[in-house]
C-alpha cells in the first residue's frame, strides 16, 4: 500500500482539476485568444508543468475547466499523430519526445465553463465527474511551483488521513498579504496543522497570519453542495475561499506549508521571474542572462 492509500480517507485521490477559464486580463493582450496557463516557462507552459506535477503523484484523470472559446489547451495535449510520425520519419526523436505530452492511459476531459464567473463556479462544473465520497485535486497552472519534493505529495497525505479539505500555504510578504487567502494557523507540527479561519485578501494590519494559501487544494466533494450555496461576490464572482471557509466552519480544514518556492505567474513580475528562474538553471543561458542582467544594472 502506498502512502497516499491509507489512514482515515481509503479512496485514492485519482482526479485532478485545472481551472483554465479565466480571462486573464493582466496578461491581455497575449491572452485575448490564448488561455494565460499556455504562456511558457522558456519552452514549457505553466499548464503542462502543473500536469506533470498532478501525474507524479498517482493523478490518472485531469479535468480542465476552460473557457468555451479557447480549444488551445485541448490541442496542445492533443496526440496529434501526424506531427509525431513526421518528427518520426525525420529521425528526431527529441522532437517526438517534446510532442508525446501525455501517456495514453491518462484519461483527459475538457468542461466549458460558459462564462468566467470565478474560481468557485470553475470548479463546480466538474461536480458530475466527482463521486460523492471521492476527494480531488485543484492547481492552478499560473501558480508555478519549484520545490525539492513534489508539493502534492504532502498535500494528498494530509487529506487523505484527515478526510478534510486541505490547502498549500506559504508565507508571503507583507506588502502582498492583502492579495491572497490568508489562514490562521492553529498549531504547526511537521509543516502541517489545522486552520482556525481563513480570510479573502485582508488588509495587511488585519491578517490573522501571513500564510497565503497558494494554487494547489485537496478538496471533498462536499464542497459542491456548499459551492451552489455561496452567493456571487460584488464583481458576480463565486469565490472558492467563501465554500472553503463555510466547509471549514462545518467540519474543519487543514493547512502544509510549501517547502518549496512559488512564482505567481498571474501577474508580470512573477511570471518573468519565474522564466529568469528556470533560465539561470541552465547552463546554456546562465551566463549568457547573468552578463546581460550584470550589464543593465
Ligand atoms: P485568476 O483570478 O488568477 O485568473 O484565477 P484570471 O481571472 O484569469 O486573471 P486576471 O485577474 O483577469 O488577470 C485563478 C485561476 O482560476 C481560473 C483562472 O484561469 C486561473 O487559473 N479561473 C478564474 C477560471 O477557471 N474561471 C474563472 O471564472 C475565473
Amino acid at each position: 500500500m502506498s502512502s497516499l492509500q491509507n489512514n482515515k480517507y481509503p479512496n485514492k485521490i485519482t482526479k485532478a482539476v485545472f481551472p483554465v477559464g479565466g480571462l486573464g486580463t493582466r496578461f491581455l493582450p497575449a491572452t485575448k485568444s490564448m488561455p494565460k496557463e499556455l504562456m511558457p516557462i522558456i519552452d514549457k507552459p505553466l499548464i503542462q508543468y502543473a500536469v506533470e506535477e498532478a501525474l507524479a503523484v498517482g493523478i490518472e484523470t485531469l479535468i480542465f475547466v476552460t473557457s468555451a472559446s479557447k480549444h488551445a489547451i485541448f490541442d496542445h495535449f492533443d496526440p496529434m499523430p501526424s506531427l509525431k510520425m513526421r518528427f518520426e520519419q525525420q529521425g528526431r526523436m527529441d522532437l517526438v519526445e517534446k510532442v508525446d505530452i501525455l501517456s495514453t492511459e491518462v484519461k483527459t476531459v475538457f468542461i466549458p465553463q460558459g462564462e468566467p464567473l470565478g474560481l468557485g463556479h470553475a470548479v463546480l462544473q466538474a461536480q458530475s465527474l466527482i463521486s460523492a465520497d471521492e476527494m480531488f485535486a485543484v492547481l492552478l497552472a499560473d501558480d508555478f511551483i519549484e520545490a525539492p519534493q513534489n508539493p502534492l505529495h504532502a498535500l494528498l497525505e494530509c487529506a487523505q488521513k484527515t478526510g478534510q479539505t486541505s490547502l498549500s500555504v506559504e508565507q508571503v510578504p507583507s506588502e502582498r498579504i492583502s492579495s491572497y487567502g490568508i489562514v490562521s494557523p492553529k498549531q504547526w507540527q511537521a509543516g502541517q496543522t489545522e486552520i482556525e479561519a481563513i480570510v479573502e485578501k485582508p488588509p495587511r494590519d488585519e491578517a490573522p497570519s501571513d500564510f497565503g494559501v497558494i494554487g494547489r487544494y485537496v478538496l471533498p466533494a462536499r464542497i459542491f453542495d456548499v459551492l451552489k450555496q455561496t452567493p456571487a461576490d460584488a464583481k458576480g464572482e463565486i469565490q472558492l475561499t467563501d465554500a472553503i471557509k463555510t466547509l471549514l466552519q462545518r467540519e474543519g480544514a487543514h493547512a502544509v506549508q510549501l517547502d518549496g518556492q512559488r512564482f505567481d505567474c498571474g501577474h508580470h513580475e512573477g511570471f518573468v521571474m519565474a522564466n529568469l528562474h528556470v533560465a539561470m538553471k541552465d547552463p546554456a543561458l546562465r551566463s549568457k542572462i547573468s552578463d546581460y542582467l550584470n550589464e543593465q544594472a
